[in-house]
């Protein structure tokens, strides 16, 4: 059972997604297939939480429309990538709302939540609670001053929102106020002493287990010192409009917590992609035998080692994970990965840019995979290592293997002769190779089973220069035969033991030498590909990247970050005959009044030169009444007349906004007339 971090569908996948979760996690699922295990490689859009509805209201859209676009086009990526999901999911489903709510259920009847009444941060101009992610702050720790009420972006603390010293609404911009209400609880603190167990050394359910020795050191580290300073009781529902909600008869206006429904999603998942495909879900979820592993990156290292955990123990009959290999992350020429600022290399773009060479992504992410500590990726590296690694060993060995096939024997595999020493030991690389992959694979190295794959290629290189083929074709035909033997050999090894990396190329090659691409036990052998074989013509696996082609993304990763993206992004096209049916005036505000029970409006009353009417206007908190009398405004005329607070307004005063919802009148800068038009 194999999940990958549901991502947000809040925004388009970039390469620090990809290395530090979803190229490992599908090396290690494409391996464990083709080594007939069974597998249930999980994933799917994680659609709930604050980071969507705050994303939805700044961009004037429903959470929903939001969710829709990036949960086909991230999915979209993951499948020109080839990342091999068995079922890539989504959390705004009806099925599953329903199990993650029958979870909870089971949960509340079990007795594993309490519940609490505490006071949490409310913003009175919008007359909402925040979510942990609409409040901005200092961080305690680290001083950063743009941490979230649930995390420090800067030095990754968890946090919870009374923490942050100033704390911001993001709505109103303002400081807001602290509020009584109740929520469901897990009690994390009740689980301390088996999951410090668990991780540490100990029995769990009759199993040994020492997760410090068999999970990587950040992973433990970050689970122990979460323990280490004392579990506490974890909220797991929220006031918001978005998301699963709480199926009790007093939770009215409150939503599941979406890291307490978004882990579920995997077992929602799982049980729909069974459904389809006639397996029993509960095999790979309650069965000893079934290992779970989950992938994902350091920011979610402790919600998969101790709040999943705990609800999977907490249900009883689930297993645990067998292991967690979190990634660290990934930079970009040297700087930190920020959506924010731009600064990333979108899946989409490197898929448009670098058509037929997925392949070569998945590759150099893997190299360069951030698993022990951040690493870097750089549009030079990357070049370097497609022309001197793909290019220059793989594809030029696997060249003139099948060149020289074609002109010795018209593409029909020659027999073995007698073996010399450098045949044999061609042979035992052969025979070594996939045992050194498969061991770094399960060991979770992906870095190293890639380059184990890779001294694969180096020696077939080798062997090639060493045994000089083309020098003894006249001289010594029987030798040669023996030689473009062990040579076809490496070849057919190389496609099976690169599938899980490069499976768009491994199949490329199995076709050009026409064979079925083998399973993982039939490779180690020197007789892969038998004598007599007819393979086909060949073809370049690995282009060559030219600098033009990397300069250009250096510039165009460059100028895109210099643009301010913090802005909503244009609205839709609209005709100029549109536009025109609009009529805008300038116009006098001559009188102006707070509306009652309204903290937001005033009543204003305005000259548009061809009449005298009334507009409503949610500026309150920016302007006082008295202060605006005589103030030239923009008014909007031909708006239909709507009545709010019952008030009926005829037409609109047109503001100016701020990213933090500060507003301004878009007045003349010369003294015009009311009446005036505006175009
Ligand atoms: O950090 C994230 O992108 C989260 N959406 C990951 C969720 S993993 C899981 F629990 F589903
Ligand atoms: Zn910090």
């Amino acid at each position: 059972m194999i999940t990958a971090a549901l991502p947000y569908a809040n925004g388009p996948l970039h390469l620090g997604h990809l290395a530090g979760v979803y190229i490992s996690a599908d090396i290690y699922a494409r391996f464990l297939r083709s080594n007939n295990e069974d597998v249930a490689f999980i994933c799917g859009s994680d659609e709930h939480g604050a980071a969507i509805t705050l994303r939805a209201k700044k961009e004037g859209k429903t959470p929903k429309e939001i969710v829709d676009v990036y949960h086909q086009s991230n999915k979209e990526v993951f499948k020109q990538l080839g990342v091999s999901f068995d079922y890539y999911d989504r959390t705004s489903e009806d099925h599953h709302h329903k199990t993650a709510q029958e979870l909870f259920l089971e949960l509340e009847n079990k007795g594993a939540f309490i519940k609490k009444e505490s006071e949490q941060y409310f913003d009175k101009a919008f007359n909402q609670f925040l979510a942990d992610r609409y409040i901005t702050g200092t961080c305690p720790k680290c001083g950063a001053e743009d941490a979230y009420g649930d995390q420090c972006e800067k030095c990754g603390s968890a946090l919870s929102p009374t923490e942050l010293i100033n704390p911001i609404s993001t709505l109103s911009g303002k400081t807001p106020e602290l509020k009584k209400t109740t929520h469901w609880y897990m009690p994390l603190d009740r689980h301390e002493k088996w999951l410090s167990e668990w991780m540490q050394k100990g029995n769990y359910k009759g199993e040994q287990v020492h997760h410090v020795k068999d999970w990587k050191n950040q992973v433990v580290g970050q689970c122990m010192s979460w323990i280490n300073a004392g579990l506490q009781p974890r909220a797991i529902t929220r006031d918001l409009d978005w998301g699963v909600e709480v199926p009790m008869k007093d939770a009215e206006g409150k939503v599941l917590y979406v890291w307490f429904d978004a882990p579920i999603g995997y077992i929602s998942a799982t049980k729909k992609w069974a459904t389809e495909n006639e397996k029993n879900w509960e095999d790979y979820w309650k069965n000893n035998d079934t290992n779970l592993v989950h992938f994902l990156a350091k920011d979610n290292i402790v919600f998969h080692t101790i709040i999943f955990p705990v609800i999977l123990a907490e249900l009883g009959d689930y297993i645990l994970p067998k292991n967690v290999p979190a990634n660290e992350f990934l930079n970009l020429e040297g700087q930190k990965l920020s959506t924010s600022r731009n600064w990333a290399v979108w899946g989409k773009d490197y898929l448009n840019d670098f058509p037929g060479q997925e392949d070569v992504l998945r590759y150099v992410l893997c190299a360069i995979s951030p698993e022990n500590k951040d690493s870097d990726f750089s549009w030079k590296d990357f070049q370097a290592r497609n022309n001197n690694e793909l290019g220059a060993i793989f594809g030029n060995f696997v060249n003139r293997t099948l060149v020289l096939t074609q002109k010795y024997y018209d593409g029909v595999v020659p027999e073995k002769n007698e073996l010399l020493d450098v045949d044999k030991e061609a042979m035992e690389v052969i025979a070594q190779t996939p045992k050194l992959v498969a061991h770094a694979i399960r060991s979770f190295r992906f870095r190293d089973a890639l380059s184990e794959a890779m001294k694969l290629a180096r020696a077939g290189n080798k062997y090639l220069a060493d045994s000089e083929p083309w020098k003894l074709v006249k001289t010594d035909p029987e030798r040669v035969k023996t030689i473009m033997n062990i040579a076809m050999q490496i070849t057919a090894n190389l496609a099976v033991v690169f599938e899980p990396f490069m499976p768009h190329k491994s199949a490329d090659l199995a076709a050009m030498i026409n064979l079925d691409l083998p399973k993982w036990n039939e490779a180690g052998d020197s007789d892969l590909i038998k004598k007599g074989h007819q393979i086909n013509k060949p073809q370049i696996l690995f282009k060559k990247i030219e600098d033009a082609q990397i300069d250009e993304q250096i510039t165009k990763l460059k100028e895109a970050s210099k643009k301010p993206s913090k802005f909503p992004p244009m609205k839709d096209e609209i005709t100029f005959d549109e536009f025109m049916k609009m009529d805008i005036r300038v116009g006098t505000i001559t009188a102006a009044e707070k509306v009652e029970k309204a903290d937001k409006l005033l009543k204003l009353t305005v000259d548009t030169g061809i009449d005298t009417r009334t507009v409503v206007s949610g500026i309150a908190e920016h302007y006082n009444a008295e202060d605006i009398v005589g103030q030239k405004v923009s008014v909007l005329l031909n708006l239909a007349p709507r009545k709010i607070r019952g008030v009926e307004s005829q037409g609109m005063i047109l503001m100016a906004e701020t990213e933090e919802g500060e507003l301004a009148f878009v007045s003349p800068t010369k003294d015009l007339e009311a009446g005036n038009t505006i175009r």
